[in-house]
């Protein structure tokens, strides 16, 4: 054995030591968000989680009959790094982004604004800058989504129609919530 060599060999260096990886690498998000969740919500979030495939917990309900809808994407429709986390989370994370509120804000014009006025004041839909809204879960981003999505009464119709993708659903929500 030749000196500075132990019997068992070279050591590997610390940063190739899988030790030392393990603790810097997070730790696996899904179980603990579930977990904190569960202690936010109580029992009837609890519940709804319990009761739903994994990621698949938050819910979208119908603003005419307050039951869950489906949201499956069209065939060809990009799932995109922020609908996916709004799915599972319901955090909409184009709400302050500078770049999407300026899609959201050309979308908004396009489908949106004939209806409710180029500040969202409302006109012959009703105001999307709230406080106080028509549905009260128009107040929270899951909520206005469910509107848009499915429709409510009268003019007011399901997007889930219409050429406007889901991901672009999102980013005409951030750009109505930046005008408060
Ligand atoms: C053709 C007219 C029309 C268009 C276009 C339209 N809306 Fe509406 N919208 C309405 C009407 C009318 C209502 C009220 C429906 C009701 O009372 O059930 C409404 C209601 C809503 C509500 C519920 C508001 C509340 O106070 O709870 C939201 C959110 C909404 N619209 C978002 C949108 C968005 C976003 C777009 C564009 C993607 C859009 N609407 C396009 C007519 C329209």
């Amino acid at each position: 054995m030749r000196p500075g060599q132990g019997a068992a060999g070279p050591r590997p260096a610390a940063d190739t030591c899988p030790r030392a990886q393990s603790v810097t690498n997070p730790a696996p998000r899904g179980p603990v968000r579930h977990w904190l969740a569960l202690r936010a919500g109580g029992v009837a979030l609890g519940a709804a989680i319990a009761g739903s495939a994994p990621g698949a917990e938050i819910v979208f309900p119908n603003a005419l009959n307050g039951k869950p809808m489906e949201t499956a994407l069209r065939p060809g429709e990009p799932e995109t790094a922020a609908l996916k986390e709004f799915k599972s989370t319901g955090v909409n994370g184009y709400v302050g982004d500078a770049a999407a509120i300026t899609q959201g804000k050309a979308l908004y014009e396009q489908w949106c604004q004939v209806c409710h006025n180029a500040d969202a004041s409302g006109k012959m839909g009703p105001s999307l800058r709230g406080p106080t809204f028509v549905y009260p879960q128009t107040a929270t981003d899951v909520g206005m989504f469910a509107v848009m999505y499915g429709g409510a009464f009268g003019a007011m119709q399901a997007f889930s129609r219409r050429e406007i993708t889901q991901d672009e659903m999102l980013k005409v929500i951030a750009y109505v919530r930046s005008l408060k």
